[in-house]
């Protein structure tokens, strides 16, 4: 059984979407290394309509005795449409997601969404390159899939402390990114390196879109190269969000505002409902 809700139009808000309280059965949930997990989930179609960067708010069962009141929003990893099914690849860190890692196959997931605005990439974009790092690699693996069905080239650079904690790089490789794996062990994933790297993957094929998620550290580099460059980019944020529906304002943030005489404000946005993806050139670290 699922309840449905209609996002209402709301002047910029985007389009409106269908929400639904999706009663998913848990195919499998397994951990991928020692921190992060991957959950695969049966789900409805209105589940599987989702958008690379939209996510779901995930009842998490209680972890031991206390219990989870509020919801915890995970990314879509994976839109299985063939096999009918979501990834979610989570880390375990407190006690929603110790709960989430209770489940079993056969289980029941309370999975609401999916929820926010996605990613937009532009018509015509010939050559996306993403930067991920820990589980912003879990957010930006639809986007590839997304790209290359639209006929783009896809880069993923992904970046983490040490290659055992990468994540995703097989699916990317078998969706048609390349990948450029980065880690601080071996030295190469500071941002004068990552630097070098993006040029040199620009001036090799030109990069007409770029799109980051999980690292301030890395959003600021994009933000910079993609002003240096005059490329469009797009972030996904995260933020603790109480009814990740737009009501409670518990995930506000500051964004830039350019109006058409181009004065700047600064304004505040729902991460949850406005975002979780924003353009870089908005946004406020
Ligand atoms: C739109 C969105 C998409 C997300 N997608 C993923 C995903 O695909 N995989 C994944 O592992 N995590 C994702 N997160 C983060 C995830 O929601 C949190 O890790 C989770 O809520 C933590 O709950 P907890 O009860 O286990 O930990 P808590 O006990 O609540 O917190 C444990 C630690 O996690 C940090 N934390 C809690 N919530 C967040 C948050 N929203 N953002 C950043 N840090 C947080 C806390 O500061 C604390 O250090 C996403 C968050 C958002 C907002
Ligand atoms: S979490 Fe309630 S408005 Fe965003």
């Amino acid at each position: 059984m699922s309840l449905c809700a209609v996002k209402p139009d709301e002047a910029g808000a985007g389009d409106s979407f269908p929400v639904a309280e999706n009663l998913c059965t848990i195919v499998s949930n397994d951990w991928v290394n020692e921190e992060y997990r991957l959950l695969i989930v049966d789900a409805p179609a209105i589940a599987l309509a989702a958008k690379a960067g939209q996510f779901f708010h995930l009842m998490c069962p209680p972890d031991g005795e206390s219990g989870n009141f509020l919801r915890r929003p995970m990314s879509i990893h994976r839109i299985d449409r063939e096999q009918g099914q979501l990834h979610f690849l989570y880390k375990v860190q407190g006690s929603g997601t110790r709960g989430l890692a209770t489940l079993g196959q056969g289980d029941t997931l309370d999975a609401l969404g999916p929820v926010g605005q996605g990613f937009t990439l532009p018509r015509g974009t010939q050559h996306v390159v993403m930067i991920g790092r820990g589980v912003g690699l879990a957010t930006l693996a639809p986007l590839a899939q997304e790209a290359v069905a639209a006929g783009a080239k896809v880069t993923a650079i992904l970046s983490a402390r040490m290659a055992s904690l990468l994540m995703a790089e097989d699916a990317l490789r078998s969706d048609g990114a390349e990948v450029v794996i980065v880690t601080d062990d071996v030295g190469n994933s500071d941002t004068t390196s990552l630097e070098a790297l993006l040029r040199r993957v620009h001036a090799d094929r030109p990069i007409d879109f770029v799109a980051t998620c999980g690292s301030k550290r890395l959003t600021r580099l994009l933000q910079d190269f993609s002003t240096e460059f005059g490329i469009a980019g797009q972030v996904a944020l995260e933020q603790r969000m109480g009814c990740a529906l737009g009501m409670c304002f518990a995930c506000v943030m500051p964004f830039r505002n350019t109006a058409a005489d181009g004065t700047r404000t600064v304004g505040y946005r729902r991460v949850c409902w406005d975002g979780p993806v924003f353009n870089l050139e908005e946004t406020v670290l």
